[in-house]
């Protein structure tokens, strides 16, 4: 079965797999969100970030390969009362839009290592100048943690890898940190991440 397949099969059922609450990262940086910027959530499934930066007055346009999940990004955000632009695209064949977007917020999309630098380079690029990049993802110490992440650690990253892969970024916050998830899957059970505030010069 394919990555995509597979994604589509987990997320046909009823109900939100990662819940309807945003990220916690994504809420302790709120205070350096513009209403009315425009935002690109990557890799946004069912749409518990990008509704939430549509909630915050954001222009929001989520991008996914499930089809499943961007039809629930939708009507959590129906529901919320809130406009959201969702995509269906492959994140790793898509044709990504340069210098486009004021805010990029990206949770948790983790490709093998070989993709992820490509990865990091197109997402950064698709922030405008002047604009932000949000980050968060599974760091290399999840490797046999059974609350969540890739089961293959070549899909964990670690900081360097981010670092090089922004080159020429202003990097404002990046930390690798086991933290306690308060949400999601696995409420209450550590998690070991990388997180990463830039912003593009
Ligand atoms: C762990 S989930 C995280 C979803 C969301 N960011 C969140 O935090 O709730 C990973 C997401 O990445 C998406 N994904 C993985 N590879 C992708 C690709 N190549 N192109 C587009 N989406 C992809 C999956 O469909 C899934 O929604």
């Amino acid at each position: 079965m394919s990555k995509q397949d597979s994604w589509e099969d987990r997320y046909a059922g009823e109900g939100y797999l990662f819940g309807t609450e945003p990220n916690d990262f994504l809420v302790e940086q709120a205070g350096r969100l513009a209403p009315g910027a425009r935002a690109l959530a990557v890799a946004d499934g069912e749409g518990r970030n990008g509704v939430w930066l549509a909630e915050q007055g954001l222009d929001v346009l989520s991008v996914d390969f499930s089809a499943n999940a961007l039809a629930k990004a939708r009507a959590l955000a129906a529901d919320r009362g809130v406009p959201i632009e969702t995509l269906q695209a492959d994140l790793m064949h898509w044709d990504w839009p340069v210098a486009a977007f004021d805010l990029v917020v990206t949770f948790f999309i983790q490709p093998g290592s070989r993709d992820q630098r490509l990865l990091l380079a197109n997402i950064y690029q698709a922030v405008k100048p002047g604009g932000l990049l949000l980050f968060e993802a599974h760091a290399k110490a999840q490797a046999g943690n059974a609350f969540g992440g890739p089961e293959d650690p070549d899909h964990l990253y670690s900081s360097a890898t981010v670092r090089q892969a922004l080159d020429g970024a202003e990097i404002l916050l990046l930390q690798e940190k086991t933290i306690i998830r308060r949400r999601g899957r696995f409420p209450g059970k550590p998690a070991a991440v990388v997180r990463l505030v830039a912003r593009r010069p």
